[in-house]
């Protein structure tokens, strides 16, 4: 069976194609915005202007036509309205043109199966962070009894403000960074030295916006920006760690694994392996561009979703902008 999964909930337009859960390609384009945020109207204008070119350099390197697709997967959400109906209306015309299968998968869903699946750690604890989204999240025990993929994730923790990345973008932005990317902000912080900032947990939940607040107002006064970004990614990291391993002895769950945008950063990977370590934990994380939004991985969650509980015609299926892991069964209508 393959598959062709298409991505385009935030800046990133991806397309991949995965056989039997072989990911055969994994084309991108990403919409990069200067001197401001994401303009929902510009990402997806972006999009549309690079959908051809994504799809055929996607083809082209999986050595397959569109004639070889067997199934079109799409991201249905969490995402910005605008990018991510560019998606879904170009799957819904690839499938209605040329006959073939289409499935919604939810965004988080898939970042957690391709690393599951590309780490090799079966039912692990999950910190999921990205620029939108910070959650902790396991499947349900009774899903594995069953012997079903996971479609009952449950959230145990979460940001109860911004997502940890949308912390480093708009702190990004506030310092005047040109493109205000965490892979940027990062860099700087490379020089800084440690100065103490808000620092909040609760359980295992985590707010991000004093510590914004707080770290904005030390620029303003005249604080060094290396140090006040090195020390924004020590103290929401910290947080990130203690909050994960408070999780991680609740559950008693012996694997962790971290996957979205922020689990490219190596600092955020060197704490959590360390962590594990003494915990006795495994820790997994898939290659940098499986955590960057793609389409493999949506390609593969819709694979391997449909093989379970195959699909819902055409018609079926639509955008949904606030789309939480707890709504997966009640979307895909799974008993
Ligand atoms: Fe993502």
């Amino acid at each position: 069976m393959i598959t062709l999964g298409i991505e385009s909930t935030a800046h990133t337009l991806g397309i991949g194609v995965v056989e039997n859960g072989k990911v055969l390609s994994n084309a991108m384009d990403t919409y990069k915005p200067i001197g401001e945020g994401i303009y929902p109207r510009k990402a997806a204008d972006h999009h549309s202007e690079v959908f051809v070119n994504v799809l055929e350099e996607s083809l082209s390197k999986a050595r397959v036509g569109i004639d070889d697709i067997d199934l079109i997967s799409f991201a249905q959400g969490p995402g910005i309205g605008a990018p991510l109906r560019v998606g879904i209306i170009g799957a819904k015309y690839l499938a209605a043109k040329y006959g073939k299968k289409v499935i919604g998968v939810n965004h988080a869903y898939a970042h957690v199966k391709i690393s599951e699946h590309l780490t090799g750690l079966k039912n692990p604890l999950v910190l999921y962070v990205s620029g939108g989204n910070t959650q902790i999240l396991i499947e349900e025990p009774h899903e594995k009894r069953e012997n079903k993929p996971g479609i009952r994730l449950h959230v145990l923790g979460e940001t109860l403000d911004i997502g940890i990345g949308n912390l480093f973008d708009t702190f990004g932005r506030t310092i005047g960074l040109e493109y205000a990317h965490g892979a940027v902000l990062a860099k700087l912080a490379e020089g800084g030295t440690y100065v103490e900032l808000p620092y909040t947990v609760k359980g295992m939940n985590l707010v991000f916006s004093g510590l914004l607040t707080q770290a904005e107002k030390l620029v303003r006064e005249g604080a060094k920006k290396e140090d006040i970004a090195h020390s924004l990614f020590e103290t929401s990291f910290a947080m990130l760690c203690e909050a994960t391993e408070r999780a991680l002895f609740l559950t008693k769950k012996k694997k962790l694994i971290v996957c979205g945008g922020v689990a490219q950063n190596r600092k955020l990977q060197e704490m959590l392996r360390l962590m594990c370590k003494e915990d006795g934990v495994k820790f997994g994380v898939a290659p940098d561009e499986f955590n960057r939004d793609n389409g493999a991985m949506i390609a593969y969650a819709g694979e391997v979703l449909f093989k379970k509980y195959g699909t819902h015609p055409i018609q079926y299926w639509k955008p949904i902008q606030n789309y939480r892991v707890e709504m997966i069964k009640e979307i895909m209508r799974i008993d």
